[in-house]
């Protein structure tokens, strides 16, 4: 496996992992800033190419913030990894999230973030949102940088494959290709449609980001709102009609 880095953004990193097992990317974000933020760790067993990814732009040792969207393996597998080899560092995450998982699993406690806290790492400012369902997860939670106005999206426009870091082609039409294909396989059902999903939405939405920070597949630079709002059309389409 090989991790690529690229800067999609002023000072947001992308180290992207391609797993040849699952035929998707794994894309962790590293915000360089005076307290530098990982979104997302990645894999446990991918941690050292995500070490040495991050290692291309800051001393890893160095990390301040680790946040993420839901725990899963690919979201927070290497939480106590990145605990360990960064001494300051700090799990950033949902209350609920603190309190019914992390702070248990985790070698130290988390900071938990009510919905609409800021945390403030130097030029950046990131807002988290509580989306509990949203992608999936009763402790699932966005963070959005209000700065440069970036949207870490997790598994929101999953795309497969081997993509390129960032595009300015509309994603939706990949994502609603991808919905459709996972309907047929193992990790069918990934994304519930609950009274919460379109509200949820149609506030990420509201934000109007700029960037769109994508955890599989190729991030987005353009028209965040628009693209979000066309695809809770997708979703409610393909899947709010079957609940
Ligand atoms: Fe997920
Ligand atoms: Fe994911």
């Amino acid at each position: 496996m090989k991790t690529t880095v690229t800067e999609i953004t002023a000072d947001v990193y992308r180290i992207s992992t391609f797993h040849p097992d699952f035929g998707i990317q794994f894309n962790q974000f590293l915000v360089k800033d005076d307290e530098p933020f990982l979104m997302h760790t990645g894999f446990r067993q991918m941690f050292q190419l995500t070490k040495a990814g991050v290692g291309q732009v800051i001393d890893p040792a160095k990390l301040r913030w680790i946040g993420f969207s839901h725990f899963e393996s690919d979201e927070c597998g290497a939480l106590n990894d990145w605990l360990a080899t960064a001494p300051e560092s700090q799990a950033v995450c949902s209350v609920v999230g603190a309190m019914v998982t992390i702070n248990d699993f985790a070698e130290r406690p988390a900071r938990p973030l009510a919905d609409g806290e800021v945390l403030a790492i130097g030029r950046h400012e990131l807002r988290f949102l509580a989306t509990p369902h949203l992608p999936h997860g009763w402790d699932a939670g966005f963070f959005f940088d209000e700065v440069d106005k970036t949207l870490f999206c997790s598994d929101l426009f999953f795309q497969p494959g081997e993509m390129e870091p960032v595009t300015t082609e509309s994603l939706v039409g990949r994502a609603r290709e991808a919905i459709q294909g996972n309907m047929q396989g193992p990790l069918a059902l990934d994304l519930p449609y609950t009274p919460y999903t379109d509200p949820t939405l149609q506030r990420l939405a509201d934000l109007s980001p700029n960037t769109l920070a994508v955890m599989h597949g190729s991030s987005f630079t353009g028209d965040g709102g628009s693209a979000i709002q066309e695809l809770a059309v997708v979703i409610k389409e393909l899947i709010g009609h079957q609940s």
